[in-house]
């Protein structure tokens, strides 16, 4: 019996400037997964124009945003050369199989999710349809390379699950089609014996900072919208920047507990703990165990010079990259030829399956 090749998607929206959740909740962890595995990341700009003109910025910094986080993958440590790096919109196949999926996911299915209720807010019908729609992208940009295991933030498990469904749902509409092509790998379905297509991906969530929060409001998810630049570090940010926002991130006033079980109903505490673990590559336990029963006033300036001489570094290779447009655009222009193959692998077999006639 065969299995699915082992193969790691993930993607980062080209929306303003990536931070430190963008970063050690993805980013990083990408990054270590190149040693072992074939790993395609992409600039997912398709899904950057869901929300109002006014809310992206328009095309030109569209086209600004999608070059720098090409850059800060490549200076964060990708390597576009092993590994896949482009721009989701160069390869058509995913937009072509998002629409296969927008006739198989349910109305309902979608109006569960949570990220649609917060970005859509209380005009919902005013929303755009694509905003609706994009967890059927983002299940396309994965299923399109059939990938086994998607690295995200814990913000993302929602619309990984969705995609499992999809998945299942492909599999078992189509499963006789599937099996008289020849197209499946054999799968256990509840009690049945199935032929899947598309394998059920794997969310790769976790760490001490796969959820990282606000610096003002420890309660708060750090995130590209939220108006307060202090709330957030970004990846662009100079040294000076870094040390400021970590000096006036929002505390308690009790010293750092002794053991990992004191950091509850501690939020912001707990943040910054996990911060400091991620960047060292250690656990929150790990952090108590150095700085348990120390203040912030000792903690703080530890954290800031661990957090710029991790950061600043990158920051200032992406200036340097983001300088080089003929550069970035070489390694998408080529990232992109690569994904098409792949891509278009996948969707003659789609193609077939669902009944549509090609060459
Ligand atoms: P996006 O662009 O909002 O975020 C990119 C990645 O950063 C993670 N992230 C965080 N992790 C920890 N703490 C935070 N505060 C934080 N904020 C963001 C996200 O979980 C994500 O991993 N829908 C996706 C993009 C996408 C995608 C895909 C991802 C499109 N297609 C296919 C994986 C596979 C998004 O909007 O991520």
């Amino acid at each position: 019996m065969s299995t699915f090749e082992p193969l790691v998607f993930s993607g980062v929206q080209p929306t303003g400037n990536l931070h430190l959740g963008n970063y050690l909740g993805a980013v990083r962890r990408w990054v270590a997964l190149q040693e072992n595995n074939n790993c395609i990341y992409c600039v997912v700009d398709q899904h950057a124009i869901t929300q109002a003109v006014s809310v992206w910025g328009g095309p030109a910094e569209l086209q600004r945003n999608t070059r720098e986080v090409t850059a800060a993958f490549l200076a964060a440590g990708i390597d576009a050369e092993k590994h896949i790096v482009f721009n989701q919109s160069r390869v058509r196949q995913h937009a072509e199989l998002a629409w296969v999926f927008n006739c198989i996911a349910r109305m309902g299915w979608l109006n569960r999710m949570t990220q649609f209720k917060d970005k859509a807010g209380k005009d919902r019908e005013n929303a755009s349809v694509g905003l609706f729609a994009y967890p059927n992208l983002m299940a396309a940009d994965i299923l399109v390379y059939r990938a086994t295991h998607v690295p995200v933030g814990e913000d993302q498990k929602q619309h990984l699950e969705l995609t499992r469904d999809i998945a299942q749902k492909f599999n078992t509409d189509f499963s006789d089609r599937i099996a008289e092509l020849g197209l499946g790998i054999e799968t256990q379905s509840g009690d049945e014996t199935i032929q899947s297509f598309f394998p059920l991906t794997e969310p790769v969530i976790g760490g001490p900072a796969a959820r990282v929060m606000s610096l003002r409001d420890g309660t708060k998810k750090m995130s590209k919208s939220d108006p307060s630049d202090l709330s957030r570090i970004n990846l662009t940010d100079d040294e000076d920047t870094i040390s400021k926002k970590i000096r006036k991130a929002k505390t308690d006033s009790e010293p750092l507990p002794s053991d990992i079980e004191g950091l509850n109903d501690r939020p912001e505490a707990d943040n910054l703990v996990g911060i400091y673990a991620a960047l060292t590559d250690t656990d929150k336990a790990g952090v108590i165990r150095d700085f348990g029963g120390q203040q912030f006033s000792v903690f703080k300036p530890a954290l800031a010079d661990l957090a710029v001489a991790k950061l600043a570094p990158i920051a200032s290779e992406m200036r340097r990259l983001s300088a080089d447009t003929a550069y970035i655009d070489s390694v998408l222009k080529n990232g992109g030829e690569r994904a098409a193959i792949l891509a278009e692998k996948t969707m003659r077999n789609v193609r077939d399956i669902v009944g549509f006639l090609q060459d």
